[in-house]
């Protein structure tokens, strides 16, 4: 079991192959946490519960009496508000009295194999039970009657904890949530620097990193998705910590709504961080005996680095998060029509594209935005989810027919939770769009944000969804969500609820996405907001693949990918080869490899050069596709450290097979890089497989490989692979 009750000390330790985590039921059941780190073979250490105690006013429980305890200071489990911790809490509760003090003490606990899912939500989950083993905590405030149940599943060879809170009501008046947090981790010291992924369209998640100081700091979103502004990742590295070396933890949330990730560091130097939904703009009204269950976070914490954390998570996230038929299963390469012939385009057309990719070897052709209402520009026809059948005469099945006929699969493209003001749903429910009345709601793209709160607007959507898919032969779906969401209400949502709508949106999204791909569980499911603006682990449970960026330009790209793969894998970051950019082909393919590959452009448009890169290029897709897809990154020189180059390296989980790509933004200084690889088996002899050169694992990593003769110039790139001899 990697989760240890210690009776007499009344502590329990949670074990990961790479980490240790020590809860302890304190005097008077306060729940403390003593340790979060690298393994430690203890399952209790001294001298954590009273961190230097009353420093400053700190307030004392007279039960314990004022020898040094206090919640003000002490490394608490999970920080309420207003009973004598002054900290960002996680949990604070609204009672019948109108106060909000929260205060939970344990009362009990349950140690489980296996782990339970969350009604209702994406989370991560068990292969098998033998995976991971469950604690469940029950902790309770005597006065309100607010119960809680705090869960950490613990995925012990994977170096992962997952986290999360349920609060229900026991007693027998409403209470309402004001703020609920899924984790809460006190830190002791504050000597670490702060990574988040920050962004705007087409420039998505560039890492950034600062040290921590006294106040608070994060990322959080209030745009109603997880947005392209900030990520809901936050990672703490120790001052010094580099992609090889050092204390790292990252924390990721399963959420695609508004979130806040918070560090607070306080006048004693300690770190509290928390993670969750943001509750600005949330409340939740509980009636006796409901509950409220807050998504899940997950946990990594590793002493090799940078590099290593994000290890942990893409391999995690491959076998843990992302299900279904295409979680294992190649998926096809695909050309998608939108930079080819945005809305300009009929059966004909898509046809002919056709043709031209399959005799380029692509295996899937997807129809962008475009083919349904009256939608020739992006003013009109959101809701109106039927085939336009001027562009498209006969219908979809036709075109499918003769796009089948060629070879091709075929995807289609949906944004089902926005309505544009012009279309034949808006006229028919002119009260669907979220929105307050009295106010004119905001425009974005032209387009309001369709009610998904509701049931009675999901099933609309979902009846026309059906009617296509259902008659038709779609075997991909991208799923878009071109802007934000402001005048949040609900025309159903009773005043004194207004404030649960955000919440209640997700909730709707992701029962619409539990119906499309369970009813549907062979169809590939790509999500996308504008590119990246929903990259986050909660779509990850639904589509395997989300679009990383509207961005395609192969030198920007470094950027966001570098930066995406922070927490996500290679298997989930949409990646194409289009036509927009100086920078030459053989580059944009190398950095698309990256990613899940494919094609955005018009194939009829390529010279008969390109024709010949294009079709190399498929090839080598096919033969890297396990190598990028299961193997392990090494991100060796970063484009946020240096200005002239990026390199990484993919390594097969064997270490039989690796491949090193280097793509040059800047005009080299010197003709020839050294870089040391890693991740090899130093004992292996590894061949060259374009020079046949042999050498082994441990030249590579110390000596380093020679490479850039091929990539001189900026915009140029090269990339080489070896496999063991
Ligand atoms: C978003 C997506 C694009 C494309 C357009 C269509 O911007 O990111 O890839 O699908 O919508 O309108």
């Amino acid at each position: 079991m990697s989760i240890i009750y210690d009776a007499q000390n009344k502590t329990f330790k949670l074990d990961t192959k790479t980490s240790s985590y020590i809860i302890k039921v304190y005097d008077e059941n306060y729940l403390l946490n003593l340790y979060y780190g690298a393994p430690i073979p203890e399952t209790y250490i001294s001298g954590r519960e009273m961190r230097r105690p009353n420093a400053s006013f700190s307030l004392a429980n007279p039960v314990i009496g004022e020898h040094g305890f206090t919640p003000d200071t002490a490394p608490m489990e999970y920080g309420c508000n207003g009973a004598g911790d002054f900290r960002i809490s996680a949990l604070s509760v609204r009672n019948a009295n109108g106060d909000s003090v929260t205060d939970i003490r344990y009362v009990g606990h349950k140690i489980y194999a296996g782990k339970p899912q969350i009604p209702g939500q994406p989370s991560t989950y068990v292969n098998d039970a033998s995976e991971a083993d469950t604690l469940e905590i029950y902790a309770e405030d005597k006065v309100t009657g607010v119960r809680v149940t705090l869960y950490y599943t613990v995925f012990s060879t994977c170096g992962v904890m997952t986290r999360r809170a349920r609060v229900e009501n026991t007693s027998s008046c409403e209470c309402e949530i004001e703020r609920v947090f899924s984790l809460c981790v006190d830190l002791p010291t504050m000597d670490y620097d702060m990574i988040t992924l920050y962004g705007r369209h087409c420039r998505e998640r560039d890492a950034e990193r600062r040290p921590l100081a006294h106040g608070l700091q994060g990322a959080e979103s209030k745009r109603g998705v997880s947005s392209h502004a900030q990520n809901p990742f936050v990672a703490l590295a120790e001052h010094g910590a580099d992609e090889r070396h050092g204390d790292v933890y990252g924390f990721n949330l399963v959420y695609s709504g508004n979130f806040s990730a918070l560090a607070e560091c306080d006048f004693n130097g300690t770190t509290r961080l928390i993670m969750g939904i943001n509750p600005v703009d949330f409340g939740w009204k509980l009636a006796p005996g409901e509950y409220f269950d807050a998504p899940e976070a997950v946990m990594v914490f590793t002493e090799e680095g940078i590099g290593e954390m994000s290890r942990i998570f893409h391999r995690f996230y491959n076998s843990n998060l992302i299900r279904g038929r295409w979680k294992t299963e190649k998926r096809p390469l695909l050309i998608n029509s939108w930079e080819a012939a945005y809305f300009d385009f009929d059966t004909e057309k898509l046809v002919a594209f056709a043709k031209e990719a399959k005799k380029l070897g692509i295996e899937m052709l997807v129809m962008d935005d475009g083919w349904f209402g009256k939608r020739n520009d992006d003013t009109t026809s959101l809701g109106d989810w039927f085939v336009n059948e001027e562009k498209l005469p006969g219908g979809l099945a036709p075109l499918i027919e003769r796009v089948n006929a060629e070879g091709l699969k075929f995807g289609i493209w949906y944004e089902p939770e926005m309505i544009s003001p012009e279309s034949e749903l808006f006229k028919a429910h002119p009260d669907w769009h979220v929105h307050v009345d009295g106010r004119v709601p905001m425009l974005g793209r032209h387009q309001y944000v369709l009610d998904v709160s509701r049931e009675d607007v999901r099933e609309n959507i979902w009846q026309q969804m059906y009617e296509v898919l259902s008659r038709n032969k779609i075997d991909y779906i991208k799923w878009d969500f071109n802007r934000n969401i402001s005048d949040a209400g609900s025309a159903l949502l009773p005043a004194d609820r207004k404030k649960e709508f955000f919440h209640r949106f997700i909730l709707g999204t992701y029962d619409l996405m539990n119906r499309l791909v369970t009813t549907f569980p062979d169809i590939l499911f790509e999500n996308c907001s504008g590119g990246g603006g929903r990259f986050d682990p909660a779509m990850l449970y639904y589509s395997p693949q989300i679009w990383a960026s509207d961005n395609t330009d192969p030198i920007e790209r470094l950027y966001i990918q570098f930066g995406t793969s922070m927490c996500y894998p290679a298997s989930s970051m949409g990646a194409h080869v289009s036509a927009c950019s100086r920078t030459g082909y053989e580059t944009k393919g190398n950095v698309a490899l990256w990613g899940t590959f494919g094609y955005e452009l018009d194939p009829r448009k390529l010279t008969a050069e390109e024709a010949e890169i294009v079709k190399k290029q498929v090839a080598e897709y096919h033969d890297s596709y396990d190598l990028i897809h299961y193997g392990d990154l090494y991100r060796l020189v970063s484009p946020f450290d240096n200005p002239y180059r990026a390199i990484w390296q993919f390594v097969s989980p064997k270490k039989d097979r690796f491949m090193v790509t280097l793509v040059t933004m800047r005009r080299q200084a010197d003709k020839k890089v050294i870089v040391k690889l890693q991740g090899l088996d130093p004992d292996k002899r590894y061949r060259n497989e374009t020079t046949g050169e042999v050498c082994s694992g441990a030249w590579l990593m110390k000596a380093g490989l020679v490479l850039g003769y091929a990539a001189y110039e900026s915009g140029e790139s090269c990339v080489v692979y070896f496999s063991e001899v």
